[in-house]
């Protein structure tokens, strides 16, 4: 059998109907390599890496010096524990990562593995340190319609896409959604509230929704109000793609809890941390029975925290977030002008080098065939529903933004 027919009769992919990718006319794409924003396929077709390989890679694939430190700390060691011990970059990093925050609480970090697991630490932190703390009626949360915070169960029940989640609900913790502040402060029973969960400025998930201006601000002075603790999910807006480090600085918001993930290891590894403020960590003190009894086999892989402490470096080696200051600029650009000369375009929303593309139509699963067109015109990304995702590593060059919006608005002009 070659891969293809190995994948077909062996693999399941994620958020995917099995039945069309294993039926017999279906080829499915396999990725072979990468270089910059550019992906291989087994073919040896080239293509743009148009959501940096699901919202993941921020300096481009195989970049030299990210390769040459996860080499370097192979050569050393490629997994330890983190119970019971400690590894030096595994420091280094979290020391690198409160640095963002000088002068405020949220100086401690948990390590995990992805996203969801970010999340879910975050969840758990946040109840246990009330059932031991003061308050240990605050067992609920607050999500917001539509926003997306990953897959495992805990995080699920934050969930707001209904196709996704709703089947799960009954299993879950008991959550709250609201659409926006003014659902938020008219909920009953703030006090049995714990936390707030947002997704700062763009709900990715929720077809690149962004936030109005002064949102997150209002809800950090509204959560400090009612003694609510804000976890901001920045799993998908964290490291640079904003413009900022982090999409909570743009609001000089500084949260209880900061998920990251994806982004963290420039998209290499996976790996995730969850930051949070000395309060919480102290009300974990005092105790074995105070601790946090969470972890997972591979919390903070030394290989994952070599790619991160790397990744974080060439932010500053290559001047990354001025740069995506300037791309973003060009971006919305073309993006304006494609929306202008596209009667086929309904909206363009766009947050730093978040994108996505609305199109205008009732029919369901245009989306999906014009990403499948644009494959023709070398760029590969995914909708959500009908609008195309654009989000490409950070390192992309001008030309390639001409080359990925180009390739957009000729699919769109073969399909509609
Ligand atoms: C905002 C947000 N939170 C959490 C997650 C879950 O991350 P992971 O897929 O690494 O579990 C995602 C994934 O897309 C996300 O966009």
């Amino acid at each position: 059998m070659n891969h293809v027919e190995l994948d077909k009769q062996y693999c399941w992919h994620p958020f995917t109907p099995q039945s069309e990718w294993t039926a017999l006319e279906y080829e499915p794409i396999m990725i072979e390599s990468g270089d910059g924003v550019w992906l291989r396929d087994a073919e040896g077709k080239t293509y743009i890496d148009g959501n940096s390989s699901i919202w993941t890679n921020i300096h481009g694939h195989s970049h030299p010096y990210l390769n040459k430190a996860i080499a370097a700390q192979l050569e050393k060691i490629a997994h330890s524990s983190y119970l019971g011990f400690g590894h030096p970059l595994a420091s280094e990093l979290a020391a690198k990562l409160v640095s963002f925050f000088p002068e405020t609480d949220l100086q401690r970090v948990f390590f995990s593995d992805n996203g969801s697991t970010a999340v879910e630490c975050a969840m758990k932190m946040a109840l246990q340190y009330r059932l031991q703390n003061a308050e240990p009626e605050r067992t609920e949360f607050v999500a917001f319609v539509n926003g997306y915070h990953g897959d495992t169960l805990g995080a699920a029940s934050l969930g707001g896409v209904e196709a996704f989640f709703a089947r799960f609900r009954k299993f879950g913790l008991t959550v709250h959604f609201v659409r926006d502040l003014v659902e938020l402060r008219e909920l009953p029973d703030l006090d049995k509230i714990a936390g707030v969960v947002i997704e700062p400025l763009v709900q990715g998930v929720n077809q690149m929704h962004v936030w109005r201006d002064g949102m997150l601000a209002e809800l950090r002075a509204w959560t400090s109000e009612q003694r609510i603790h804000l976890i901001l999910d920045e799993v998908m807006t964290g490291f640079g793609r904003t413009g900022t480090m982090f999409a909570c600085q743009q609001e000089g918001v500084v949260p209880d809890f900061l998920c990251l993930a994806k982004g963290l290891t420039g998209g290499y590894m996976p790996m995730a941390a969850t930051l949070v403020t000395e309060e919480i960590y102290n009300g974990f003190l005092g105790g074995a029975e105070r601790a946090f009894y969470y972890g997972h086999s591979y919390t903070a892989n030394p290989l994952g925290c070599a790619a991160a402490l790397a990744s974080l470096e060439i932010f500053e080696q290559e001047n990354t977030l001025v740069g995506v200051e300037e791309k973003a600029t060009y971006l919305a650009y073309k993006l304006s002008h494609l929306a202008n000369e596209s009667k086929h375009v309904k909206e363009v929303r766009r947050c730093g080098l978040i994108a996505g593309v609305e199109l205008h139509t009732d029919l369901a699963g245009m989306g999906g065939e014009v990403c499948v067109a644009a494959r023709k015109y070398q760029l590969l990304t995914r909708p959500i529903l009908n609008t195309i995702v654009l989000m490409p590593p950070l390192s992309i060059k001008r030309d390639e933004i001409d080359m990925m919006v180009a390739a957009v608005e000729q699919a769109i002009r073969d399909v509609l």
